[in-house]
């Protein structure tokens, strides 16, 4: 009999991580019969549907079109549409990646069904409680009957919480998976040419961190940093929706646009994005999975936050922590631009088989 598996994606950072497990399971046909479910988390075509069509990800199977919520209203939405999906389709695992609430709302439903679930991304730890995406992992990690960990730090956090390690498999990066097969492609994006920059001539900003944006005063703190940091390169910033919404409510947005050398885009699509980094001097970020892309490709990387779950990126990457600190931020932007950054190194398992060992993984053991 074929094994049933739920895979499920909702929010902007899944979607490059599940392609290339749906892209696996789907070799192992006679073995697996695979339904894929979205959330509907995120819903706008630069949040959800670019990405499927940039990484050929097959129309999802199920669409529980949620959209936003506060924490407790979306998380909740997404249990009771996902316990009805699971009571219907009675799978015998779900994968859920990454640490989003939609990772944990089907996290929760199904293993209260008493339905096996696998957590790909596994054993990260911020330490930070105040992070909604460190609850998340947390207790995605301790309802796991598969945990799949990026990174080595992710075993000795689930050693260290007391998970069984033979529940635990240390098997690689997944998004990195997605990155490397996607090269070519990036490689042929003419993203430069449309905004005018020119290769390592200008850094890209990201920020959506809650603890960023959403308040005036941190709001004003970046842009005394970023002012500074323009006075020096040109930035391109593809904002968030969550930052747009803030930037709009405490009138920051026209302050942000009047910085001369700050280039504030929409959104944008998978290939072109990985490619602005690709061809950058640096990155300005709160993001967690482009603290492991600029690793890899090896891209120096400022973090604004005061912790990072991923600190292989700091240890063996490219990655610094800076916080909202303008002394910090400078400094290293003088590194940079003077060559003097760390090189960096790629970390262990971060080449692009890390999906093709979680279906080997799973194809021994369901
Ligand atoms: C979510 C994840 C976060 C991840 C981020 C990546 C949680 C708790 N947070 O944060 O870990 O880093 O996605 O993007 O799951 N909105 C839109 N269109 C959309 C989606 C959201 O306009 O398609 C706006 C809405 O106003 C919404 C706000 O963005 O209220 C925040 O969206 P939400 O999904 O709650 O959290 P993110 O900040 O996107």
């Amino acid at each position: 009999m074929k094994k049933r598996i739920l895979i499920v994606a909702g929010a902007r950072p899944n979607f490059m991580k599940v392609a290339p497990l749906i892209c696996e399971f789907n070799k192992y046909k006679s073995r697996f019969e695979i339904l894929f479910v979205h959330t509907g988390q995120h819903y706008d075509f630069e949040m959800s549907e670019i990405f499927f069509q940039d990484l050929r990800i097959p129309k999802p199977d199920i669409y529980l079109n949620i959209g936003s919520a506060s924490h407790a209203v979306q998380t909740a939405k997404i249990m009771m549409a996902f316990e009805r999906v699971t009571l219907r389709e009675k799978p015998d695992l779900i994968v859920v990646v990454g640490d989003v609430n939609s990772t944990l709302a089907c996290a929760l439903v199904t293993s209260k069904l008493n339905i096996k679930v696998a957590h790909v991304e596994a054993g990260l730890r911020s330490f930070d409680r105040t992070m909604p995406e460190e609850i998340n992992r947390t207790i995605t990690d301790s309802l796991s009957d598969y945990l799949f960990v990026s990174e080595k730090s992710g075993l000795e956090n689930l050693k260290r919480e007391g998970i069984n390690s033979d529940k635990v498999y240390f098997v690689g990066n997944v998004m990195i998976d997605t990155l490397s097969a996607n090269l070519p492609i990036i490689n042929r994006s003419d993203i430069l040419n449309e905004y005018g920059l020119t290769k390592r001539e200008y850094c890209v900003m990201t920020l959506h961190r809650p603890s960023n944006v959403d308040s005036p005063a941190t709001l004003s703190e970046l842009l005394d940093v970023l002012s500074a940091v323009s006075e020096r390169i040109k930035i391109i910033y593809p904002i968030h929706p969550r930052t747009m919404k803030m930037m709009n409510k405490h009138k920051f947005l026209n302050k942000f646009k009047k910085l001369e050398n700050l280039l504030v885009v929409d959104p944008l699509g998978y290939i072109d994005f990985i490619k602005l980094i690709k061809e950058s001097k640096f990155v300005i970020t709160d993001s967690g999975g482009i603290q492991e892309e600029s690793t890899f490709l090896a891209v120096p990387c400022l973090t604004m936050r005061a912790n990072t779950e991923r600190p292989v990126t700091i240890k063996k990457g490219t990655n610094y922590l800076v916080g909202r600190s303008k002394t910090k931020v400078l400094k290293y932007v003088k590194d940079i631009l003077n060559s003097k950054s760390k090189k960096g190194s790629i970390p262990e398992l971060w080449d692009g088989k890390a999906a093709k060992r979680i279906v080997k993984i799973l194809s021994m053991s369901l």
